[in-house]
């Protein structure tokens, strides 16, 4: 399929279907997403809302998370677990401040000198706060385009996350890319489910390889260690 009427489907798809009324959606700034997003890598979204709100009472913008003690930053955090998460996003804050003129920057470069910003954080700052065509590729999206595309081979192997990667890319739109990310984890949370995806309801179904072969059972790949 052409990558522009992928990306329009989806996107399409995410005005009616998707999330759109996360705390983290709404006045959107770039802190808000660097927060979100760590809290997001281990946690589900309805354990991590309420931590989310609180966070952003205790700690409103990067500078007030920067001055803050450890102590306060791992009280806030208590029960999210993961707690290199929150020394993490607090290093995270410090660099920010220090280094950066409380500024996150919109590109991939130089999110990644971040403290604790890996390429799926990178990419969704990049994305979610600035609206940049930054491709990102989480456990959602590996399953997603697995599927759709039909890429076979262990889904945690380098030769794989290489290959998810470069359709990412390749499918990333130049505009609206904040709404087709959603879209992407959207229908990889909702729809596109590990154990029994609801392939009836999804946007893209007359495209995809693993519906198309009866292979949503069978994809991704997971190699016995
Ligand atoms: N997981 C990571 N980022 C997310 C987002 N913006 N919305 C929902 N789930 C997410």
């Amino acid at each position: 399929i052409d990558p522009v009427k992928f990306s329009e489907t989806l996107t399409l798809w995410q005005k009616t279907h998707g999330r759109n009324d996360l705390p983290w959606q709404q006045d959107v700034t770039p802190y808000r997403v660097l927060v979100s997003e760590l809290m997001l890598q281990q946690t589900q979204v309805a354990t991590v809302i309420p931590y989310f709100e609180r966070w952003l009472q205790h700690f409103p913008t990067v500078v007030a998370l920067a001055d803050a003690s450890e102590d306060e930053v791992m009280a806030q955090w208590q029960g999210l677990g993961y707690y290199s998460r929150a020394r993490n996003l607090h290093k995270a804050a410090k660099f920010v401040v220090q280094e950066m003129n409380g500024q996150l920057p919109d590109n991939i470069d130089e999110l990644r000198e971040v403290p604790g910003v890996g390429p799926y954080t990178a990419g969704a700052i990049s994305a979610f706060a600035f609206n940049k065509p930054a491709a990102l590729v989480d456990g959602n999206v590996k399953r997603l385009f697995s599927r759709y595309f039909g890429i076979e081979g262990d889904i945690s192997s380098v030769k794989t996350n290489r290959t998810i990667w470069s359709y990412a890319e390749k499918y990333t739109p130049k505009a609206d890319n904040r709404r087709y990310a959603q879209a992407l984890l959207d229908l990889g949370a909702t729809i596109c489910t590990p154990r029994s995806p609801d392939c009836q309801r999804c946007p893209i179904k007359t495209s995809c390889n693993a519906y198309a072969t009866n292979r949503t059972q069978v994809l991704p790949e997971k190699k016995a260690k």
